[in-house]
């Protein structure tokens, strides 16, 4: 007959203190934006709150709203950049309404606007 049960059960702490490396300050310029990105989280929002006026899709170019470049326009604008988008989406337009988008979603965007560009 076997003893069947463990003798001992060890519990072995390691509970090193976390080697949390401490967060980059945040700010709008700090981080390479578009990097962090996922351009289909980008297109899903896009989808959501931008298609009603801008052609979001890649190689459309036909936007409901007459005024609103396409996002492929956008995206092959040198200038617009991940910071560009960030600086645009949080001022006010003219016939643009102040759409409030978090800093999450326009590194989504910009990572999106990057992945169809053309150039
Ligand atoms: C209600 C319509 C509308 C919606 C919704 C909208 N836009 Fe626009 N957007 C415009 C118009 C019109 C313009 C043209 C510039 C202006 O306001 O005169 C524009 C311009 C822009 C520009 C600047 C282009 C340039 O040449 O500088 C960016 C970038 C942009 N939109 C991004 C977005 C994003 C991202 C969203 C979604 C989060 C969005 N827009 C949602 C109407 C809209």
């Amino acid at each position: 007959m076997r003893a069947g049960l463990p003798a001992s059960a060890m519990i072995a702490v390691a509970l090193a203190a976390c080697a949390a490396q401490p967060a980059p300050a945040p700010g709008p310029a700090s981080a390479p934006i578009g990097h962090g990105g996922n351009p289909a989280r980008g297109l899903a929002h896009a989808r959501e709150n931008c298609a009603s006026c801008h052609a979001v899709g890649a190689g459309a170019s036909l936007s409901p709203h007459p005024l609103a470049p396409s996002f492929q326009t956008l995206a092959d604008t040198p200038g617009m950049t991940g910071l560009a988008l960030h600086v645009w989406l949080r001022s006010p337009h003219e016939n643009m309404p102040q759409i409030v988008v978090a800093q999450e979603q326009v590194e989504h965007i910009a990572a999106y606007l990057e992945s169809i560009e053309s150039r």
